[in-house]
């Protein structure tokens, strides 16, 4: 049984994120998600909203599992037995971003984290621009899940 982790902060979760948890369960027989604290980020939903946003996403997807982890990451792998963990990147400020996390993750746990690189169709979205359309009322449908969706309207006081 081979595991792999997808971190990240998914606030809130989009349909790129979608897309690399479905191609690491392609390649692992079981996907952790985990929902996790960036500390350099002010999340606009709470830890469990996202969580419960992320299992509404991954619902039909058999073998992939939401867990949320406060903590420190590298805890939550040496525990899990997950060997690999599998980031999504979209471009150089992703791989800037995402190198020093993957090499402290493998210092800490001697986890290896796999890069795949986004799907050109979704590469244009993440969670702080989804918001920001969101938050001056701009369709965000083609970008999140319908959840989601009604989840950023109601923060930011839209009609469902
Ligand atoms: O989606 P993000 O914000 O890029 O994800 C980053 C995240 C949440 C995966 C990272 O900040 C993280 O692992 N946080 C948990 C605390 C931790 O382990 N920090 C050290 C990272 S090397």
């Amino acid at each position: 049984m081979r595991i792999a982790v997808c971190p990240g902060s998914f606030d809130p979760v989009t349909l790129g994120h979608i897309d690399v948890i479905r191609r690491a369960r392609s390649m692992f027989d079981r996907v952790l998600v985990v929902v996790a604290v960036n500390a350099g980020k002010t999340p606009l939903f709470s830890l469990d909203t996202r969580v419960a946003l992320v299992q509404d996403a991954v619902a039909g997807l058999d073998g992939v599992e939401v867990v949320a982890v406060p903590g420190l990451l590298a805890d939550f792998l040496a525990s899990s037995g997950a060997c690999a963990v599998v980031k999504g990147v979209r471009g150089s400020a992703d791989i800037a971003a995402e190198v020093p996390m993957a090499l402290m993750n493998r210092h800490l746990s001697q986890v290896e984290t796999i890069f795949v690189a986004a799907d050109p169709t979704l590469s244009h979205i993440s969670s702080s621009l989804v918001k920001d359309v969101a938050r001056h009322h701009g369709p965000v449908d083609d970008l999140v899940s319908a959840a989601v969706r009604d989840e950023l309207h109601t923060a930011f006081g839209l009609e469902r």
